[in-house]
């Protein structure tokens, strides 16, 4: 496990809750994109990865997919598998998976290839269980963030703290743009084929207290950022939070904050090449 995955599994351990009650509901945004892009109905089986607490995989449900899901947080899947109980949900942690080669016709990961130390390596493993000619939708926070996505950063700066030296960062080998050809890149660089990428926008209503309340509580690297600091840095950050906020305010209460992700599609191998000889020979 790299030191960026170490600091992720402090980041997410015990979480399920304060995650549900904030950033799930800004990811629930793309969710019927994800599923519309790899075109799933009745009966097919897809795998979502790093699950949370379960929006794509209770949607899928709703569509009538089989549904495995997987994340690495044992209180998200104990949550998920409560709230989506026909589905198998199970803890894996990327770029582990514990499914044999070509299983699912339909893989997905909303906002996670974004939180993995090895995202090609994770690619990798997506590419192993996706079945010949299946399908992959992936999303990640675009590099060109929208307005909304610096409010905190914003707010740590005025408290003065820098995000920036409280963000673990990938290993440069790791490291990929965070465009729609940076992203694209890197799922054909795992072998996908036919893909695409496309920018997503949207304003995400919230308010102060919801937008707050992940935070305060260390969800995600920019929780736990938030929670180290000392207390009376930490109201100052909730102080500065409210005032910069007025810029976001929406007609008749609460707040739009604008995001941008990507959103990439592939498809899985024709068919895979015939398996050589066992290693060591055999005759
Ligand atoms: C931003 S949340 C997204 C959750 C969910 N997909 C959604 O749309 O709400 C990221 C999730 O990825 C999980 N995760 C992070 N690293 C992981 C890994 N290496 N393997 C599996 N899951 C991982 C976290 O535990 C967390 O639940």
């Amino acid at each position: 496990m790299t030191v960026f995955d170490e600091r992720e599994r402090d980041a997410w351990a015990g979480q399920a809750s304060a995650y549900a009650g904030g950033f799930a509901k800004l990811c629930a945004h793309p969710v019927p994109r994800l599923l519309d892009a790899v075109g799933i109905g009745p009966g097919t089986r897809l795998l979502d990865v790093g699950t949370g607490t379960g929006a794509v995989a209770a949607a899928a449900r709703g569509r009538g997919a089989a549904v495995t899901a997987v994340d690495a947080e044992p209180d998200m899947v104990e949550r998920t598998a409560r709230t989506v109980p026909d589905a198998d949900v199970r803890v894996a942690v990327l770029p582990s998976l514990p499914f044999p080669a070509d299983s699912f016709d339909a893989v997905v990961g909303n906002f996670v290839l974004n939180h993995l130390g090895r995202p090609r390596a994770a690619l990798a493993a997506l590419h192993h269980v996706t079945r010949p000619g299946g399908r992959i939708a992936l999303t990640i926070w675009s590099g060109a963030r929208g307005a909304g996505q610096t409010l905190l950063g914003a707010a740590m700066a005025a408290a003065g703290v820098d995000l920036a030296l409280h963000l673990p960062r990938l290993e440069p080998e790791e490291e990929f743009p965070r465009t729609e050809e940076g992203f694209a890149g890197i799922l054909r660089g795992a072998g996908f084929a036919d893909v695409s990428c496309e920018t997503l926008r949207w304003d995400h209503r919230t308010d102060v207290e919801e937008w707050w309340s992940g935070p305060a509580a260390g969800v995600a690297m920019i929780g736990q950022a938030v929670v180290r600091q000392p207390p009376e840095t930490v109201a100052a950050i909730r102080r500065h939070l409210g005032l910069l906020a007025d810029r976001f305010a929406a007609p008749g209460g609460g707040l739009l904050l604008p995001h941008t992700a990507l959103l990439a599609v592939g498809r899985g191998p024709r068919r895979r090449p015939p398996r050589g000889p066992p290693p060591g020979g055999g005759g």
